[in-house]
Parts: C-alpha cells; structure tokens; sequence
C-alpha cells in the first residue's frame, strides 16, 4: 500500500457557509452543465501540494506552525468562468493583501520542503463545477461576505465516485 497522501492547503468554509453557497449555486446555475461541486467540499485551494511522504508531511506541518497571517474578509461578487480548466467559480475583485502575504509565506515554506510550487499570481477562487460549459447568462449576485480565520491542511481522496476530502489541521489567524 502506498504511503503516499493528497494533500493541500486551503481555506474551508463552515458546514451551514457551504450548504448555504451550495444552496444558492445551484439556483444560479439551475439548467447548466457540468459537475457540481458537492457542498462538504466547497473550498478555496491556497496551495495544492499532491501526493506526500509522511517526511514531507511533517516538514509542511511544522512550517504551517511558523506561518504568521491577518484574519481577512472575503467577499464573493461575481460567478465566473474559466474555459481551459472548464470551471464555474464564485471568484472575488479585492483579493486582500493578507490572503496574498498567506499564500507566499505557504509557498515559500513549501518550497522549503523541496517541492516544486505555482509561479503563477495567486487568483483566489471558490470551484462550484467542473467539467463546465460557459454559463448560457450572466450570473448578478449581491456579494456573500466571509470572514477568514483560519487556514487548512486538507487530505485528497479520490474514488470513482469523486474527490472526498479530510480537514487533517487547522490554523488560526491573527
Ligand atoms: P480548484 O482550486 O480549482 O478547485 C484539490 O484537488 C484542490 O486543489 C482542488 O480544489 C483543485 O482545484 C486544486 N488544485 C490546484 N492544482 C491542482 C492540481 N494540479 N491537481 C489537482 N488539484 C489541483
């Protein structure tokens, strides 16, 4: 058997946030297709790391233990969609300055550990389906407003029936 993990690191909502933006994506996106993302697994991903040692594992942990972040507010104001990875997301206009100054202390740490990290600018979005076409019209949402205490380490599962993913460690904000 593999010892080998899934894992990143993500910013997870509440149960009662996700059954509520669930609720309210499947109204918008009512007539649609694609694979919508079940309300347990809604998230924004901060940084995916992909399959792990144990080693590794604790080497992320312990930089996770030394990352010093803001708490932030997030808010949601637009559906959106991207065409190569064929996404529908709830995407955000001011990506705050905390969330950013997070994921480069993630990024660097992570690249600490010996991995390879995104290089690409950080674009902070919330997956509401996949294998999506374009959205056949415009989407208009008053803003849903979330704030952020807290960061994630996730554990990926994947199965015929979809990813299932374990919250393993939570850390606070400041
Ligand atoms: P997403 O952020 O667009 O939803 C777990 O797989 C999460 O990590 C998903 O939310 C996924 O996409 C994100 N992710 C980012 N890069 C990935 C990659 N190379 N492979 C799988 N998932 C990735």
């Amino acid at each position: 058997m593999s010892d080998l993990q899934r894992l990143f690191f993500a910013l997870w909502p509440s149960a009662e946030q996700q059954q509520a933006w669930a609720e309210s994506a499947s109204h918008w996106l009512a007539g649609e297709s694609g694979r919508f993302v079940k309300a347990e697994n809604l998230h924004i991903t901060l940084l995916f790391i992909g399959e792990t040692s144990h080693e590794r594992r604790h080497c992320l942990e312990a930089m996770a233990d030394s990352v010093v972040a803001q708490s932030f507010g997030l808010s949601f104001d637009h559906v959106c969609y991207w065409r190569r990875p064929q996404v529908i997301y709830l995407g955000v206009k001011e990506q705050p300055r905390a969330l950013e100054g997070l994921v480069s202390s993630l990024r660097r740490g992570a690249e600490a550990c010996d991995l390879k990290t995104e290089r690409r600018p950080f674009k902070a979005h919330l997956t509401l389906a996949r294998k999506a076409k374009h959205p056949s019209s415009e989407i208009n949402l008053q803003a849903i407003d979330w704030q952020v205490n807290s960061f994630v380490l996730v554990r990926s599962k994947l199965s015929q029936m979809g990813a299932r993913y374990e919250v393993l460690r939570r850390w606070q904000l400041q």
